[in-house]
């Protein structure tokens, strides 16, 4: 047994309008209550699109959710000649809590790399919102076997010169790209080897406290039929889920593997 709460993480990618977002999110508190939900065993995360986010506000906070949201990606600067850009400042003010950085699609999209994705993570942890940093090795890397060694490299690279204190604060997302949206879930053993790798180099680094209390999620095709096994393993905290998020009975479901 840990301390560290268990977190459903729902990345909405680039689907859904804000009309269908209220839908979404009240559909997953209706199935979440039906279901008796209890979120101090399970903390329940929506990451929907910028434009949804005030519409995910409103629905939260006039019906008092316990859902929380946050932002799929954010900006290094504080306001300015940023066209495009989004700040800290944008999604704290939206009542946002957490924000995810490193994603593979990012990385690979936007040209995303460790020292830039360890710069947003320190804006959002300085912001007071909870950085969600994504790794994850391609499947020519897991076939050469360096897997650990490359996930671990990407970590450190984000996260070097951090203290040990706000290492404890953010969580970590291992998510391997070759089972990201193909329905290739990584089998829970795989999974906990890297999870269990990235917590052992968080002792080695920063002692035993921090890696008690990072959180560390694993995300790619992670659905219903797999969450129960993936949330046995001694290292994986909750999951990132993209597919399964969009619909609300699904992520509902995974949101109560305990049950
Ligand atoms: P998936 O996406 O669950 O659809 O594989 C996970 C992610 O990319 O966060």
């Amino acid at each position: 047994m840990n301390n560290r709460t268990p977190l459903m993480a729902g990345n909405w990618k680039m689907n859904l309008d804000h009309l269908e977002a209220n839908h979404l999110v009240q559909g997953l508190a209706m199935a979440l209550s039906d279901a008796g939900h209890d979120y101090s065993k399970c903390e329940v995360l929506v990451i929907p699109p910028f434009t949804d986010i005030r519409s995910v506000q409103t629905v939260v906070e006039a019906d008092n959710l316990d859902i929380k949201y946050g932002a799929q990606d954010v900006s290094i600067h504080d306001n300015g000649a940023y066209t495009g850009e989004i700040s800290t400042d944008m999604l704290t003010k939206l009542g946002c809590s957490y924000v995810v950085m490193g994603h593979s699609e990012r990385r690979e999209y936007h040209g995303e790399s460790d020292e830039l994705v360890g710069a947003k993570a320190r804006k959002v942890l300085d912001a007071g919102m909870t950085p969600i940093l994504c790794c994850g090795e391609a499947l020519e890397i897991r076939k050469a076997g360096t897997h650990v060694d490359f996930v671990l490299g990407q970590i450190r690279a984000a996260l070097a010169g951090w203290s040990a204190e706000d290492v404890a604060k953010i969580v970590i997302a291992y998510e391997p790209i070759w089972a990201i949206g193909t329905g290739e879930t990584a089998t829970a053993e795989d999974a906990q080897e890297v999870c269990g790798a990235i917590r052992a180099a968080l002792r080695e680094d920063f002692g035993d406290a921090t890696a008690d209390s990072t959180r560390i999620l694993y995300g790619g095709s992670a659905k219903p039929a797999n969450i129960k096994e993936l949330m046995a393993q001694a290292d994986i905290d909750g999951a990132l889920v993209g597919g399964a998020s969009l619909k609300a009975d699904s992520f509902a479901e995974m949101a109560r593997f305990y049950a």
